[in-house]
């Protein structure tokens, strides 16, 4: 690179997660740190806003001080502080918003304001140095199921999108319904290993005027349902098999959705981000149908997939570099759109 090396300082707390991250030039990261709130949230069965937005003021500070010292970065050495103003929690945006409004005040630098679902696709870019778009990315958080075209750096059109529960939301349903606790993707993931993804025929929605959206209101409840079947027949239930079968009912629609799309838009790359794009047996079969059908598939480690700010700093060098500033009257905005600013 010839010209001068960017050091982005990001913040993340849309949710539950307080994350700080040194990056340089987008792709490398220099530090991640990431405190998790779940074992405090695990006592309520979910996210509880209130307590979030307390965690992160006791824990911001201390998360963005290991960030820069495991970096050897001192906050003169930046070129820029980032941070996740929406969409997310308002209470939880807030206090990493007024954080990085007071570096920037007081360092004077510039500040740049990222759209949380815009660094879930820019986690793509940490370790895929020669990945570019124009992409299609499919991204299945907790709170958001996107099928997205990246058209370029920083713009994007949405496909499809759920019409009711995320991917994730789902996941979480399901597994409190079989008993397992929060969150539920990671413990759905690993139950499912154990057990037969035919073993019950849960159904695959699909939306007859819109083949890129999405819906797993029907399966959430398809599932309740076998589960509310059985206790009332006194049948036991297989945990294992309804895990199993939910995943692969899940797994089928989003690779096929996402198939459709690399196919109709005529490119031959796809990646996948957020936190149920860590799931085991979706990066499996997103894999395979890829190698199928000669596409080019790309997935953040899972580390990466999960909330964190690293992916923020990736996306943030790229708004950076396209002039992209806010003002210290930056706002958290709960329910910003992708691509808006
Ligand atoms: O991206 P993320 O960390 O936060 C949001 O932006 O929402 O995603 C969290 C979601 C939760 O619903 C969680 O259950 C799900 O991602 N998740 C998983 C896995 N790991 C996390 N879902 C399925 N399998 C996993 N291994
Ligand atoms: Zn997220």
């Amino acid at each position: 690179m010839d010209e001068k090396d960017i050091l982005i300082l990001a913040i993340e707390s849309s949710c539950d997660e307080t994350a700080a991250a040194v990056v340089k030039n987008g792709r490398e990261v220099l530090s991640n740190v990431i405190s998790s709130q779940i074992e405090l949230h695990k006592l309520y069965g979910g996210v509880v806003p209130e307590i979030a937005s307390r965690k992160h003021i006791e824990k911001i500070n201390q998360v963005i001080e290991e960030a820069l010292a495991a970096a050897g970065t001192g906050l003169d050495d930046l070129d820029a502080v980032a941070v996740t103003y929406g969409p997310g929690l308002v209470g939880a945006l807030l206090v990493g918003v007024a954080e990085a409004k007071a570096i920037s005040y007081a360092k004077k630098l510039p500040l740049v304001g990222v759209h949380h679902i815009e660094g879930h696709i820019s986690a793509n870019y940490i370790e895929n140095k020669d990945l570019e778009p124009p992409f299609i990315c499919l991204v299945v958080s907790g709170g958001h199921t996107h099928l997205v075209r990246v058209k370029d750096y920083g713009e994007y059109e949405i496909l499809g999108r759920t019409r009711d529960d995320a991917a994730g939301e789902a996941f979480d349903k399901v597994a409190r319904a079989i008993g397992l606790g929060y969150p539920g993707g990671p413990k759905i993931d690993r139950l499912a290993r154990e057990g037969n993804p035919d073993a019950i025929a849960f159904p695959r929605a699909k939306l007859e005027d819109s083949p890129y959206d999405f819906s797993f209101s029907g399966l959430k409840s398809a599932v309740l349902n076998y589960l509310n079947g059985c206790r009332m027949k006194n049948e036991p239930v297989v945990e294992a098999d309804v895990a199993a079968s939910f995943q692969k009912a899940v797994t089928e629609v989003l690779v096929g959705h996402a198939m459709l799309a690399v196919k109709e838009s005529g490119m031959n790359k796809l990646a996948i981000a957020g936190g149920v794009a860590s799931n085991g047996a979706l990066r499996q079969a997103m894999e395979t149908a890829c190698m199928e059908n000669g596409i080019r598939f790309y997935r953040p480690s899972p580390i990466f997939c999960t909330d964190n700010a690293a992916m923020i700093g990736a996306a943030a060098y790229y708004e950076f570099r396209r002039g992209v500033r806010h003002g210290l009257d930056l706002n958290a905005v709960p329910n910003l759109k992708l691509g808006e600013r």
